[in-house]
């Protein structure tokens, strides 16, 4: 990132009312940067309604070098993840895709163009480990993980295109491991969680070290790249 505290120097957080992207703005503003809180509950930008998507973006004076898509969530309607693909439903699947892929394709569209034509920026997006296909080994949670696996062939399509428009411009997908929040709480059981606030410091340090040559690529939060 520029030196905090230039108008160069400005982040977007999207879904920055929940746990994670909640404490990425926070830890953001700490360092400095000038953030730009954007949420369902706070404006109304909800990612099952494109125009909605739109007008937030218009809304939007000047340019980010730093946009954050924190949105999600696995259970839906009441449907959580299935433990095997005997509860799969046509509408647990339909209802994942469109908020866990399509919604942020259609942010994407409609953001990217706040980025700056020139000078190192990062868009970037909170996927999950799960949708990695040749990291599964386990089986389960078909709908979440498929939505995530369709996120990340977004990012890898949008990191392309954005390289032509916006030649300084990384794109990327990243795992904020597991972190205590409304999302995961129903599901943690016995496994070990971290808080939202120390995902955020992890990934705002991966964010730090990212170079255009990662742009189009899946980082957890220590760094690490995440095969497909
Ligand atoms: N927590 C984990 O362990 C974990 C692990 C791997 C990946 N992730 C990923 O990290 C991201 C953030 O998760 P979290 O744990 O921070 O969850 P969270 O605390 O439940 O926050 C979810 C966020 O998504 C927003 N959202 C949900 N539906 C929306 C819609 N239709 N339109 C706009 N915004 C919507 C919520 O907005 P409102 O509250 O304003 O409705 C909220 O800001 C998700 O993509 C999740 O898959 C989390």
């Amino acid at each position: 990132m520029q030196q905090p505290g230039t108008t160069r120097d400005r982040a977007l957080v999207i879904g920055a009312s929940g746990g994670i992207g909640g404490a990425l703005a926070s830890a953001l503003e700490r360092r400095g940067h000038e953030v730009r809180r954007l949420s369902r509950t706070g404006d109304g930008l909800d990612l099952l309604d494109e125009p909605s998507i739109e007008q937030a973006a218009r809304g939007l004076p000047g340019e980010f070098r730093l946009i954050l898509v924190a949105t999600g969530a696995l259970t839906i309607a009441g449907r959580g993840p299935e433990k095997t693909i005997m509860e799969l439903s046509q509408e647990s699947m339909q209802d994942q895709l469109l908020l866990n892929a399509v919604g942020p394709a259609l942010v994407f569209k409609h953001f990217h163009h706040l980025l700056p034509r020139r000078g190192r920026s990062v868009l970037a997006v909170l996927s999950a480990r799960v949708g990695s296909i040749g990291d599964n080994r386990l089986g389960g949670w078909i709908s979440y993980r498929t939505a995530k696996a369709a996120l990340n062939q977004v990012v890898r399509t949008t990191a392309i295109e954005l390289a032509r428009i916006r030649r300084d411009a990384i794109c990327v997908a990243l795992h904020p491991g597991t972190v205590a929040t409304a999302l995961s709480q129903p599901w943690l059981g016995r496994h070990a969680a971290v808080s939202p606030q120390e995902s955020a410091q992890h990934l705002i340090e991966v964010i730090d070290q990212l170079e255009r040559g990662d742009s189009g690529g899946f980082f957890a939060w220590d760094g690490q790249p995440i095969c497909w």
